[in-house]
């Protein structure tokens, strides 16, 4: 059996991948084979998705020519142990390790390998997911068109210098608990004006939803986007005064920068 795609790791982000991505962009399940430890969640995968699995990512390294490396970061030291003697130049990996360099995975996986590194996040999961590439020098265009043309499956991609990864990592990596908190609040301060809780979570998720959608779709710019809105004297002009005399961006820039500082730290 020809396999076409492989997974070393199948947790939730190898498992948004598959279902978000590689199934959707026509791959066949039964030419991606994952390695997974854990018989019970190996057998939920392949009944779930079609896909062959292994407890042995040896195997996996043998037969795929492209494979996603989605274990965790502290994971990295064992499992490249066991594959990097069967990874040659014919191999791509595409590895979403979070904060780990193409240094670090060269060395880990061995010189010969195409690296593309990549920033996913979770909503991926919804076909909604941003995923920033990056590939190693030794990757080729053909590469890069490759893993963004799986990714394209689940939501946006682009390709930005590695030197950027941490500020990525801060934005949209973590980005989706940061959004969920400001939805948080939306709700919390509808709440506090007397709204039930379902419908404070409700009117706070698709607003933030909403705005989004038409944001792209219209290309407004926010400024002219949030002036259009806050007429002189209305509702959202009295709400926009509180959030400009507050420290609300400041707050923000430093959410990011705490999170690229800790990003960068975990890669050392
Ligand atoms: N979650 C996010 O939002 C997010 C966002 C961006 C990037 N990432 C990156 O995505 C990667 C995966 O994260 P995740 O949230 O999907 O983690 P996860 O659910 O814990 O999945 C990792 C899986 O890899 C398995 N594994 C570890 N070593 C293995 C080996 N040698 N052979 C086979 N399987 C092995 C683990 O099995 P055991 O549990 O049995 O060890 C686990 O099932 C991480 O590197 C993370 O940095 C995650």
């Amino acid at each position: 059996m020809k396999t076409t795609l492989g997974f070393f790791g199948a947790g939730k982000m190898a498992e948004g991948i598959l279902a978000a991505a590689a199934l959707q962009k026509g791959f066949d399940p039964s030419a991606i084979l994952m390695a997974e430890k854990i018989p019970a969640r190996a057998r939920e995968l392949e009944k779930r998705y079609g896909v062959r699995t292994t407890p042995d990512a040896r195997e996996v390294a043998k037969t795929a020519r492209t494979i996603f490396l989605a274990v965790r970061p502290q994971d990295l030291a064992a499992l490249s142990a066991d594959v990097k003697p069967f990874l040659t130049k014919k191999t791509l990996v595409v590895s979403i390790a979070a904060g780990k360099s193409i240094a670090t995975l060269k060395k880990a996986l061995g010189r010969e390998v195409r690296l593309v590194r990549v920033m996913p996040n979770l909503a991926l999961r919804a076909r909604e997911g941003m995923c920033v590439l990056c590939p190693a020098a030794n990757a080729t265009q053909a590469d890069v068109r490759r893993v963004a043309g799986i990714l394209s499956g689940a939501g946006r991609t682009t390709v930005l210098p590695e030197r950027n990864f941490d500020a990525v990592t801060a934005l949209s990596g973590s980005g989706p608990a940061f959004f969920a908190f400001m939805e948080q609040a939306m709700a919390e301060g509808g709440r506090a004006l007397g709204l039930p809780e379902d419908a404070a979570r409700m009117l706070a998720e698709q607003t933030m939803l909403g705005t989004a959608a038409y944001l792209r779709q219209s290309g407004a710019g926010l400024d002219a986007f949030i002036s259009g809105v806050a007429t002189p004297g209305g509702t959202t002009a009295a709400g926009m005064d509180v959030m400009r005399a507050s420290d609300f961006k400041s707050v923000v820039a430093a959410t990011l920068k705490a999170a690229a500082d800790r990003s960068r730290a975990l890669g050392r």
